[in-house]
């Protein structure tokens, strides 16, 4: 069928049992479903919101359209977890049912107040002309997960100068007040980030746009997220249509951050901040959202997909997941992200690898699921690559170059079996320092790939969509010699 608007639009309780029947029969048979990855139930996901620690429990909701593989009319749906690997499908969660949210719940965050979990989010609605209006909106969810939308907009609709590309909310609480920042765009078409203030949850004061960096923010910034760690403020954000020049990047759109040495509220400033840099190396990482955990970390989770792409879960009826749960740290003024320290709950099987780099190997006899943790420490010396993803004759997989000597990583999606999205692409890569032994860490699930590069410096995200069969890993190259771990993983569903 074709996705007109009118059926993006179409209301949730109009589609009929057969269709959505027959919906979950075929999301159920793809291969590509996966085992550890939040993933949607049917139809489209997107960016992570509402990611929180409330009454004992991690919250997470995802941006979701359940009809079909396509952005249409945005609900959130909402996961709840012990340990952040097991989550467990609590349903959908906000709905877009009210004056200020009648065509979208779209992005926001969520912060416990007390005994309720306030979500703040983007209410999208469209007029007759489909001319868009923005809210942003509050609902506050209780322990019984029973949700109150607040009757009236916590701000209604952008400043003056702003167009109605004002949205993606992040409440976070500072000293003794809250503030919160909204992805904006000028009406010179301008990307910016607004912040404002509020005692009370209730009167939100506009401060201005926030000042973090002389350089130019492309048309539109999406989904702005403002951390602290170590005292250092981390601003996490997507800016649209981000000059090449400014930062050099290949996705359609980047996810990216800067670290500031702290932050100036009175002033709307993040001081003395670092160039903008890529959150992500890969192909297909967007909308990351981040927050300060009670307990004292800085985790992340993000949406793996990008706007105005397609996959081959298009034809099944489903797209896109999110990414595994990170840490974020800094070191020597670098941000580093790494798999949160629960992610060792999956660990299964271990097998212990060590070997010398030359030639062509089979990393892994008798490798049969796509579902993995891989750790492998590259020698200095070491030149070659590492075929993920492979069939038994390693003519189709996933590539990842790797060259010590000369510090350089390349991943590599050339020989995939499924291309994708090759427009933008299809070779990714970072340098390192040379002569230097590189470290991966690299989680496999099924049509999915993480590749965390010495200790979370650079992160490879990226889809990958092999047959069943293609489960093989090998390891060619040169020189050098290796050392690691193979965990198959459990499922966590
Ligand atoms: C980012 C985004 C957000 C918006 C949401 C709508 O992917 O465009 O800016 O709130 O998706 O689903």
């Amino acid at each position: 069928n074709e996705w007109t608007r009118k059926l993006r639009y179409h209301p949730y309780e109009k589609w009929g049992k057969d269709y959505r029947d027959q919906l979950n029969k075929t999301v159920n048979q793809s291969i590509w479903r996966l085992d550890y990855h939040i993933q949607p139930v049917t139809g489209l996901l997107n960016d992570p919101n509402g990611f929180t620690f409330f009454n004992g429990k991690w919250h997470l909701f995802y941006q979701f359209y359940p009809f079909g593989p396509v952005h249409g009319l945005k609900s959130w749906f909402h996961l709840t977890s012990a340990n952040l690997v097991d989550w467990k499908e609590e349903g959908i969660r906000l709905l877009p049912d009210s004056l200020y949210d009648s065509h979208g719940v779209y992005s926001g965050s969520a912060l416990a107040i007390d005994d309720q979990l306030l979500l703040a989010y983007t209410g999208n609605v469209r007029n007759a002309d489909w001319e868009r209006s923005t809210y942003q909106l509050g609902a506050y969810m209780d322990k019984k997960h029973q949700i109150n939308k607040v009757e009236t907009p916590l701000v209604s609709g952008p400043p003056k100068g702003y167009t109605t590309n004002f949205r993606d909310p992040q409440v976070i609480f500072y000293q003794d007040h809250y503030l919160m920042i909204i992805g904006a765009q000028t009406t010179e078409e301008k990307g910016e980030i607004l912040l404002y203030k509020s005692k009370d949850l209730k009167d939100w004061q506009f401060l201005g746009p926030l000042n973090f960096t002389q350089q130019s923010l492309g048309f539109m910034v999406e989904c702005p997220n403002l951390i602290f760690i170590d005292q250092q403020a981390v601003l996490i954000f997507c800016p649209q249509g981000l000059g090449k020049n400014e930062l050099s990047y290949q996705n359609i759109y980047p996810n990216t951050y800067v670290i500031g040495q702290s932050f100036d509220e009175r002033n709307r400033t993040i001081e003395h901040t670092s160039p903008i840099h890529n959150l992500d190396s890969g192909f297909d990482l967007y909308a990351t959202q981040a927050f300060n955990a009670p307990d004292g970390r800085a985790l992340s989770i993000s949406w793996i997909g990008l706007p105005e792409l397609s996959y081959p879960t298009d034809q099944e009826g489903w797209a896109h997941c999110l990414s595994i749960v990170k840490e974020l740290k800094i070191k020597d003024g670098q941000l580093l992200q790494q798999p949160v320290a629960e992610q060792k709950n999956l660990r299964y099987k271990k097998t212990a690898l060590l070997g010398d780099i030359q030639n062509i190997q089979n990393l892994m006899a008798n490798n049969e699921t796509n579902r993995y943790e891989l750790n492998l420490n590259l020698q200095e010396d070491s030149r070659g690559s590492l075929y993920l993803f492979a069939d038994s004759d390693n003519s189709h997989y996933l590539a990842l170059h790797f060259d010590a000597v000369h510090g350089k990583i390349e991943l590599d999606r050339k020989q995939l079996r499924y291309p994708l999205n090759k427009d933008f692409g299809q070779t990714r890569d970072v340098t390192l320092e040379n002569h230097q032994s590189i470290d991966l860490q690299i989680f496999a699930d099924q049509s999915v790939c993480e590749i965390f590069v010495n200790q979370g410096r650079y992160v490879f995200t990226t889809r990958v969509f092999p047959e069943t069969h293609d489960t093989e890993i090998f390891l060619a190259g040169t020189t050098g010699a290796y050392t690691g771990d193979f965990w198959i993983l459990r499922s966590a569903r």
